[in-house]
């Protein structure tokens, strides 16, 4: 007994010394338009709030416009890093104390990078981002390729959606895939009248899916966030409505969201073998492992 006790404080420490800790969580969609963009920037606000250090990563391969929405400057990116024409240091933008932009590609390009010299460098570079807690990959919507390798490297996904029919429909086809992969899927409900709506769909979404999926008990809902004219006011001033309107209901909600994707994150253990840190998942993104 005295053993076993041991051994699990010795697990613990080590888990609390891994250096490889951060938690990937990947934001997806179906439909574009949706509020993926709005919704990472804020939720990676919130979660530097609480103190932990967070990294967004914009991956969206079609429209990189997290540097748009932080209202920040940025320069090279991570393709430049890549390509060994730029430092990690170069590319990286501090929003906030607690939170860093990492510039993505508007293009596919790091998919097709593959020199193992200069990556080996890549690799030594990003090992500075070890000491983030949670990485968020805002991604491109859509079933393509591309956005499914960011899927599939991330530890956690979340899909958000509308209440509009045809998002929820390319929502259900997203979660269909995903929860065949994923042990757990998140959904986020966003610009929805109020709560009431979003559980409304949610159960019928629930009902489909026990129907025709078959790992449906892995899909849960986090969060539903009204449409709210605060949150496209903070859009077009370039701020962030959870800073801006700290008291408003979008910011409530997401709060809301934001405790339960901690809880449930808590509560899985990852096996030590699969914990991330940015440079296995890049290698994952890379194919390499
Ligand atoms: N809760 C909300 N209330 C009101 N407007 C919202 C809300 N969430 C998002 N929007 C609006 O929706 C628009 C699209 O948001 P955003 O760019 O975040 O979507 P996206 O899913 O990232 O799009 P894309 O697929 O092009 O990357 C923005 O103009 C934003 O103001
Ligand atoms: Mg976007």
């Amino acid at each position: 007994m005295k053993n076993q006790a041991h051994k699990l404080t010795e697990i613990v420490n080590e888990e609390r010394n891994s250096p490889s800790k951060t938690k990937f969580i990947t934001i997806t969609s179906g439909k574009g338009g949706v509020g993926k963009s709005t919704m990472s920037a804020n939720l990676a606000h919130l979660l530097s709030q609480r103190g932990y250090k967070v990294g967004l990563f914009d991956a969206d391969m079609g429209l990189a416009n997290l540097d748009v929405i932080l209202n920040v400057k940025t320069g090279k990116n991570i393709l430049h890093l890549l390509k060994g024409e730029a430092e990690l240091k170069d590319i990286l933008v501090q929003v906030d104390e607690n939170l860093l932009l990492i510039p993505g590609d508007s293009g596919d390009g790091i998919f097709r990078y593959s020199d193992e010299f200069i990556l080996d460098r890549f690799y030594s570079q990003i090992g500075q981002l070890d000491e983030l807690d949670y990485m968020i990959i805002d991604t491109g919507a859509g079933i393509g390729e591309n956005v499914q390798n960011f899927v599939d490297a991330g530890d956690y996904v979340v899909v958000v959606t509308t209440a509009e029919p045809a998002a929820i429909t390319d929502a259900y086809a997203m979660l269909k895939i995903i929860s065949d992969k994923k042990d757990q899927v998140f959904m986020l409900l966003n610009q929805v009248k109020n709560r009431r709506e979003a559980d409304t769909i949610y159960d019928k979404i629930k009902k489909i899916a026990e129907k025709n999926i078959p790992n449906h008990g892995n899909i849960s809902l986090i969060g539903a966030i009204n449409k709210d004219t605060s949150v496209e006011k903070c859009i077009r001033s370039r701020t962030l409505f959870s800073k801006e309107f700290k008291n408003s209901i979008p910011t409530e909600q997401l709060n809301e969201a934001v405790d339960v994707l901690v809880a449930k994150m808590e509560r899985k253990v990852l096996n030590p073998k699969e914990q991330s840190n940015f440079g296995s998942f890049f290698k994952k993104i890379l194919k390499q492992f």
